[in-house]
């Protein structure tokens, strides 16, 4: 009897900057796939790894509730239809499906979707440094902290609609901000809520060996530090972990 060939669909990460971040476990899944998925399918930002196999794009945010797919709704059923199409069809064929993604996938990872919409399939994640992960070593603090039996950290959004923050912002837990996309405004939220003196620290591009940053001041005096225009590839943290 013939036996019908199953394949294999995983999400790996390269880890997050430079790509010798990535880890030898994702480096070798990487290798023995047979196409790829890439946000952009982009032929050549990957091209050492991918070496001229198919790369098909993943985009922004496919096949998640409320998402930012950055389309109108009937582009996103189009491309949604074009990803399902060509996931089942490779496969059906037995091939090895990577969806190469950064950063850790679950941490508002925009390929997550893949996990629900195939979970037929039984997908599988292999996990990569976070930018979390870099921006914390050029910290070089632990970074867990809070007021007494109040201790922890918390990754969330910089926006200012963020209702959590006015809960954390008591406590002197640690609280790390992703996707600010206004950083004057997000600052002068933060004041609202925070005393003026409490220490933050913004990391921007970490795990870029040439480009990482780190400025720390308080909230009152951080905007006079920064000089440039901030890149979005940046985390901001407070919290008393940096006193
Ligand atoms: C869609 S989220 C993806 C996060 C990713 N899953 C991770 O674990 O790093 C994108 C946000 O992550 C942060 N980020 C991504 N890469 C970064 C880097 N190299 N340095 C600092 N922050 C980064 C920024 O806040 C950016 O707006």
């Amino acid at each position: 009897m013939k036996q019908s060939k199953k394949g294999q669909l995983t999400i790996v990460s390269a880890g997050v900057g430079d790509l010798d971040n990535i880890t030898l476990k994702a480096y070798k899944t990487i290798k023995e796939a047979d196409i790829f998925f890439t946000m952009q399918g982009d032929e050549e930002e990957y091209k050492e790894l991918t070496e001229g196999k198919p790369i098909h794009k993943a985009g922004h945010a496919f096949f998640m509730k409320e998402s930012d797919t950055r389309m109108n709704e009937e582009e996103t059923k189009e491309e949604e239809q074009r990803i399902r199409t060509t996931v089942r069809e490779a496969y059906n064929k037995g091939q090895k499906i990577v969806i190469i993604d950064n950063g850790d996938s679950t941490v508002f990872g925009p390929q997550m979707g893949f996990i629900t919409e195939f979970k037929d399939l039984n997908p599988k994640i292999i996990p990569g440094i976070s930018s979390f992960n870099a921006a914390n070593a050029l910290l070089q603090k632990s970074i867990i902290a809070g007021e007494k039996d109040l201790t922890g950290v918390t990754l969330t959004i910089g926006k200012v609609e963020n209702k959590l923050i006015e809960k954390l912002a008591k406590t002197g837990s640690t609280v790390v901000f992703f996707m600010i996309k206004d950083f004057e405004e997000f600052i002068n939220h933060l004041l609202s809520l925070y005393p003026a003196d409490t220490a933050i620290a913004i990391v921007s591009k970490a795990g870029y060996k040439d480009e990482e940053n780190t400025i720390t001041a308080t909230l009152e005096t951080i905007q006079s530090k920064v000089s440039e225009e901030l890149p979005f590839y940046k985390l901001v943290y407070v919290g008393n972990f940096l006193k």
